[in-house]
């Protein structure tokens, strides 16, 4: 099926929404923060808003919008400007230090005034887009959660008589739309103390590097099965031993 996205026609699959067309074919006009294409959508952030073409133009959120034949989006119009402009407002009340919330600012022509708070405090960075929480809940594994509401909101591990279930995969880390994960496990949003701490590390069988925690291997392990012949190795020896030894020169 066809859909209209701002004068262009886009093929569009069955069941695919707008968003995930616009993502197909690289359109960076429709900014989004809580989406990722291997979770659940949501709709959480707002920030995906588009108008919806027809005799009463309306704003919806692209990432849950279905795609259907002759749809038309515009993606660009005052109101969805005025949209997005309110959003980001919101958002950078509860995390003004974020640099995704920032640079959007700047597009957005969202004036400095509106802007509460101080925006090199590292500690404000979350904007509890909800997809590290999401990420650890799609693996079963349910070490983290959010508590709160409001600016109260937090990210804090699930403790069952004092001991947590993560097992260091650190997907929360890679999916985190903010990027603050990775740069510290206890900010004035994120209540991890003693993350992964004293979780045992797997060593590389042929560098001897450590290369995960044990915990994830066997985590990787019983999911893949196919990961298993050379699950021992890190990612670089497991690179090297695929080599097929005819393109090693001797
Ligand atoms: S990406 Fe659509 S609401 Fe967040």
């Amino acid at each position: 099926m066809n859909i209209v996205i701002d004068r262009q026609i886009y093929q569009a699959r069955e069941g695919e929404t707008v968003l995930q067309v616009a993502r197909r074919h690289e359109l960076a006009s429709i900014p989004s923060l809580c989406y990722h294409p291997a979770l659940r959508t949501e709709g959480a952030c707002r920030m995906c808003m588009v108008e919806v073409d027809g005799e009463h133009p309306a704003l919806t959120t692209a990432c849950s919008l279905e795609a259907s034949e002759g749809l038309q989006i515009w993606t660009d119009t005052q109101a969805v400007r005025q949209s997005r402009r309110q959003t980001l407002f919101l958002l950078l009340k509860r995390a003004p230090g974020s640099m995704v919330l920032n640079e959007l600012a700047k597009i957005y022509k969202l004036e400095a005034s509106a802007k509460n708070g101080n925006c090199s405090d590292q500690r404000n960075e979350c904007i509890s887009c909800g997809l590290c929480v999401k990420v650890c809940e799609v693996l079963g594994i349910q070490a983290i959660q959010f508590t709160g509401k409001g600016k109260d909101r937090r990210v804090r591990l699930i403790l069952q008589s004092g001991e947590s279930s993560c097992i260091g995969c650190q997907a929360c880390v890679r999916i985190c739309a903010s990027r603050v994960m990775e740069k510290g496990h206890s900010t004035s949003i994120l209540e991890l103390d003693g993350w992964l701490s004293g979780l045992a590390q797997a060593t590389c069988k042929v560098c001897g590097r450590p290369y995960a925690t044990q915990a994830a291997v066997r985590f990787v392990a019983s999911q893949v099965p196919a990961t298993r012949a050379r699950i021992d190795l890190c990612p670089e020896c497991k690179r090297a031993a695929s080599i097929p030894r005819r393109l090693i020169k001797q």
